[in-house]
């Protein structure tokens, strides 16, 4: 045993030898992310990110090809676990590798070759039990699953938006709140319970499926870690709820914000389920957008590119500019719904296009529909430049974006979209410095990791400042694992 060891380090010596004196080797190379922890950290898709360079500044000499990524299990059974991988191309040197594991595995190697040669520290090697995301193993309390995932401090958004409150009473606030946004035409609003870790709900409004997206993170999450108890109301309709001219502050979690409203936000249903249902159901994520929206910017087409629906009327401006513009934009409405009427004059409706193909384009436009567009994201993490309308809507993380830094502003009313466009002409690498930048923001803040830890992190919080006793109300329905999946919870190795 021991022998093996010191040929296993002489090996790894040679290598770093042989790193340096060959040509054809990658010298620079960087393996990081959450995916390389797979026994601490469980999600739906794990990821990973590669950086290869012979030299730090030059790129083009780097080939797919050459890279050799495998990611192979063991099942409890000695069998190979089934696992699926996926390596995105982001076509600067560096890849996204993601992986989904279908079953849970007792161990787990990672082995990332350039050229035949091993990477950074590959071969993973991890020898502890790895759970499936459909795994039922709520085995940690929270602070330790937040310690555990590196979540880091809790944002200051939440602390202030919660500071809003203060101390919340259940036994007097909850009747004011149905009181108030029980309007079953006007309004979709979920009243949830987490007690011992499961989950209740009693829903008010017509339209409430969308009660599934809040379900889904409270499941994911409880299979996860031990939920605080906590009880709450969840806003499924598009506009904040808690107006800031009622005589009253409701704390209710909303997925939109306004500055004119007092609710408290969490990640889009959008954005959340991109990041539960990753290398599933929903094929755009913050992941695949980069691996699917890789080309150069020198060969990117220096126009603005949008398509949407008729949800507001500057979008019907936004067409109007545009075909004053041709040279300038590409922009068309998918479909009409609020301004049917107009059908005439803003149409004929667009062919639809993917979504990955906006990001031929140079520009791109985070115009609101009804709200604050839920593509934000996605719209950022592109490689192209986001010129952005002022709004009093926004996401959960807008308050960190900064203008010129991030994205280009713009008017509300995008009155002056053509001079910004211009500009972003004439300023070629500044514009391609901003669309790096809002890249970089959104693979710091916005990748699954950050939505999981921003969720954890708020519920944590919300439970901390909920001064009555938590319990199961009257009228509540479970709500429950959709799947029982047979996984050894809380072995380890070493306690065997
Ligand atoms: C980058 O690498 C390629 C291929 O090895 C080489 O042809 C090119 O000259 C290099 N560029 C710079 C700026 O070093
Ligand atoms: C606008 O984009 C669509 C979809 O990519 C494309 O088919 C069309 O040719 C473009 N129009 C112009 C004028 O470039």
């Amino acid at each position: 045993m021991k022998c093996l060891c010191k040929l296993l380090l002489l090996c790894l010596l040679l290598k770093k030898v042989c790193l340096i004196s060959t040509n054809d080797n990658v010298e620079f190379s960087e393996v990081w992310g959450p995916g390389l922890k797979p026994d601490q950290i469980v999600m739906p898709a794990r990821y990973f990110f590669i950086k290869l360079a012979h030299n730090p500044s030059n790129k083009s000499d780097i080939s797919k090809s050459k890279l050799l990524v495998e990611i192979d299990g063991e099942s409890k059974n000695r069998k190979h676990c089934r696992v699926w991988t996926n390596v995105l191309d982001r076509n600067d040197g560096s890849f996204i590798v993601r992986y989904k594991l279908y079953e849970f595995c007792s161990s787990l190697k990672i082995s990332i070759r350039y050229d035949n040669k091993h990477l950074a520290d590959s071969p993973y090697v991890i020898n502890e039990q790895i759970l499936s995301d459909d795994c039922n193993c709520p085995t940690q309390k929270i602070e330790e699953v937040l310690n555990n995932w590196e979540c880091g401090p809790v944002p200051d958004l939440i602390k202030t938006s919660l500071d809003e409150f203060g101390p919340i009473d259940w036994n007097i606030k909850r009747k004011s709140v149905i009181k108030k946004f029980d309007q079953p035409y006007s309004v979709s609003l979920c009243h949830y319970v987490v007690k011992n870790n499961n989950i209740y709900r009693k829903c008010y409004g017509k339209h409430v499926g969308f009660n599934m997206f809040v379900d889904n993170i409270l499941l994911s999450l409880t299979r996860k870690t031990i939920l605080p108890d906590i009880e709450f109301f969840s806003n499924l309709g598009d506009w904040p709820l808690s107006a800031r001219n009622l005589n009253e502050k409701y704390p209710i979690f909303s997925w939109c914000g306004s500055t004119d409203s007092y609710d408290i936000i969490l990640p889009t249903y959008d954005i959340t389920e991109s990041t539960l249902e990753n290398m599933g159901r929903v094929s755009l994520d913050i992941l695949s957008v980069q691996g699917n929206s890789n080309i150069e910017w020198e060969n990117r087409i220096p126009r603005l590119f949008w398509r949407g629906r008729d949800s507001n009327k500057y979008r019907l401006e936004l067409i109007k500019i545009a075909r004053n513009n041709p040279d300038l934009f590409n922009a068309s409405l998918t479909n009409f719904f609020f301004y049917k009427d107009e059908e005439e004059i803003y149409g004929p409706k667009a062919e639809y296009v993917s979504f990955f193909k906006f990001f031929d384009y140079k520009y791109q436009l985070g115009i609101d529909g009804t709200v604050a567009a839920y593509r934000m994201p996605y719209l950022l993490a592109g490689g192209s430049v986001l010129f952005k309308p002022a709004s009093k809507y926004y996401e959960y993380f807008y308050k960190d974006l900064k203008p010129y830094v991030h994205y280009i502003p713009v008017k509300e009313d995008i009155s002056d979209i053509v001079e910004k466009i211009k500009w972003a002409i004439d300023h070629d690498e500044e514009a391609k410095a901003i669309a790096e930048n809002s890249r970089r923001f959104i693979n710091e803040h916005l990748l699954p990791k950050n939505i999981f830890c921003y969720h954890m992190h708020m519920f944590n919080e919300f439970s901390k400042v909920l001064t009555s006793r938590v319990q199961v109300l009257e009228g509540m329905e479970a709500v429950k694992q959709k799947t029982v999946v047979n996984c050894d919870c809380n072995i380890k190795k070493d306690e065997l």
